[in-house]
């Protein structure tokens, strides 16, 4: 009876802990949770869209799309910028501006390329390409070590926003290649998600990454 009674405090134990982990990571981000204002985002962009395009839709295959992406991925992806924890010659240019701003004005720019209607693109109408593309992000890999995408990107490429996990769907082929290197050189480090993506790029080979790209690029709902 005593052993037992050991157990069920131990085991409520653990289970405070976890709500307790819980309860902090929420605390750490509560603007994860919180929805920015759109409409006052819109005032803030002028200077993005040289690259980013007016409503989020970048005009070189190099430059990601932001419109349609989830709020709680571009905040966070804002403040690596400001932090220099993400790194880029282009994006250098604004960090002074976004230094200028609140954490709020951040979280009203991410609503604002929220509430942006997102673009499909084309894939490229290789056969071989797409069928290791389809395969890969369907499926995996699981003798390599690469996991199916859709278990966090979706079916469709939609992405988790609850989770902050990004929309790849649609997204531009330059800039998806670019950045899956740039995991898999370990570049792009940027907070520990950054750190699972890592892991998986690790196993992908410039082919791979380039039907992948290929794939996400013409992938749509
Ligand atoms: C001179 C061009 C340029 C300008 C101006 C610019 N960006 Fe970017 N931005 C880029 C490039 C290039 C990348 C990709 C960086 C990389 O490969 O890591 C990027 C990446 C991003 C990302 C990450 C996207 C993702 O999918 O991970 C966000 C968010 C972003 N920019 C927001 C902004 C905002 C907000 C502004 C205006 C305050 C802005 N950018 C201005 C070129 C630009
Ligand atoms: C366990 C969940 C998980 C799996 C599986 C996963 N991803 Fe990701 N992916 C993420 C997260 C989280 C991020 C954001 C990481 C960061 O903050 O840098 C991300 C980021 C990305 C990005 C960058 C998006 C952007 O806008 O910059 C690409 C591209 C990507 N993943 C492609 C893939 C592909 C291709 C696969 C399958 C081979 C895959 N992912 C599997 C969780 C995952």
């Amino acid at each position: 009876m005593k052993s037992f009674l050991v157990l069920i405090a131990s085991f409520s134990l653990i289970l405070s802990i976890n709500a307790a982990e819980k309860f902090s990571g929420a605390e750490d981000m509560p603007q994860g949770f919180i929805s920015g204002d759109a409409s006052k985002g819109s005032a803030l962009v002028g200077v993005c869209a040289s690259c980013h395009g007016a409503d989020g839709i970048s005009i070189s295959t190099d430059w990601p799309k932001l419109a349609g992406q989830n709020q709680r991925y571009l905040y966070e992806q804002l403040q690596y910028f400001k932090d220099g924890e993400r790194n880029n010659a282009l994006m250098m240019s604004v960090i002074p501006y976004l230094n200028s701003l609140q954490d709020s004005d951040i979280l009203d720019i991410a609503a604002f390329y929220e509430s942006q209607a997102s673009s499909v693109g084309q894939a490229k109408d290789d056969e071989e390409l797409l069928a290791l593309g389809t395969t890969l992000y369907r499926f995996g890999n699981m003798k390599k070590g690469i996991p199916a995408c859709t278990s966090c990107h979706s079916v469709y490429g939609q992405g988790n926003s609850l989770a902050g996990y990004p929309s790849v769907a649609g997204q531009q082929v330059g800039y998806l290649t670019s950045t899956l290197k740039a995991y898999r050189s370990k570049e792009r480090n940027s907070g520990e998600q950054a750190l699972m993506m890592q892991s998986i790029a690790q196993n992908l080979s410039d082919q791979e990454i380039d039907a992948l790209s290929n794939y996400m690029h013409g992938l749509y709902k």
